[in-house]
């Protein structure tokens, strides 16, 4: 498995923003926003299909290169908090099918139930995943849904998991199940407490994104 942060600044201005706890609900959504449509752009990066040609521009004949739109991109967010993280992706990805999968950690056991899972019985052949959830903790959530996809027929390989803030118990759990996976994410962040919380991190994704 492979880890990236992006060294760009914009990425670090806006896990800034998100880190600190004075900035309110609306910011905390747009800078969550912003800060997955940049690690969009970086993991879109030598991994989208092209399709080349000519094309006659007002001057002259030009070589082009487009996304191949006959090859399948979907995005799915883990809610609630993916959804703001990937509420930017459009912007960046030219066309793609957003499939929503809702999970929920226990507070206690710490362990995630899926509530809603919009997942087709089958993902097209070929298809490339972006899978988005802002945190990954003690990584019950995203093992859980790397599986699902999985299930669902797509391969490690053909998934990159976007994320905010990802802890070393998540980035373990994932190397372990899944080799030939890329993690995108803003930073990494030393400890989980025991209550499930990265620290430093930046609190609870999903309140702080939906108040
Ligand atoms: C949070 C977060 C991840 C998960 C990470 O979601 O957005 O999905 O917990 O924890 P883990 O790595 O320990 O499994 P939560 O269950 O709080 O739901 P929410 O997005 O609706 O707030």
């Amino acid at each position: 498995m492979l880890v990236f942060v992006p060294p760009h600044p914009l990425i670090k201005h806006w896990v800034s923003v998100l880190r600190n706890e004075q900035t309110p609900c609306p910011i905390f959504r747009n800078a969550m926003a912003e800060l997955g449509r940049l690690l969009i752009y970086e993991a879109s990066r030598d991994w989208l299909p092209t399709v080349s040609g000519e094309i006659q521009s007002p001057l002259g004949v030009a070589s082009v290169e487009f996304i191949d739109p006959r090859e399948p991109v979907s995005v799915v967010p883990i809610l609630r908090a993916g959804l703001a993280l990937m509420e930017h992706a459009s912007s960046v990805l030219p066309a793609t099918k957003t499939y929503h999968l809702g999970m929920a950690r226990d507070e206690e056991t710490l362990l995630p139930t899926v509530y809603l899972n919009k997942l087709p019985e089958k993902f097209p052949e070929g298809s490339r995943v972006f899978l988005v959830d802002p945190m990954l903790a003690t990584g019950g959530t995203i093992v859980a849904a790397v599986n699902l996809l999985k299930e669902h027929g797509v391969a490690n390989k053909q998934i990159k998991v976007i994320s905010a803030v990802a802890a070393p118990p998540a980035l373990q759990k994932l190397s372990e199940n899944f080799p030939g996976l890329h993690v995108y994410t803003g930073i990494i962040d030393p400890i989980v407490n025991e209550k499930g919380f990265i620290i430093p991190g930046l609190g609870d994704a999903g309140d702080r994104s939906f108040g």
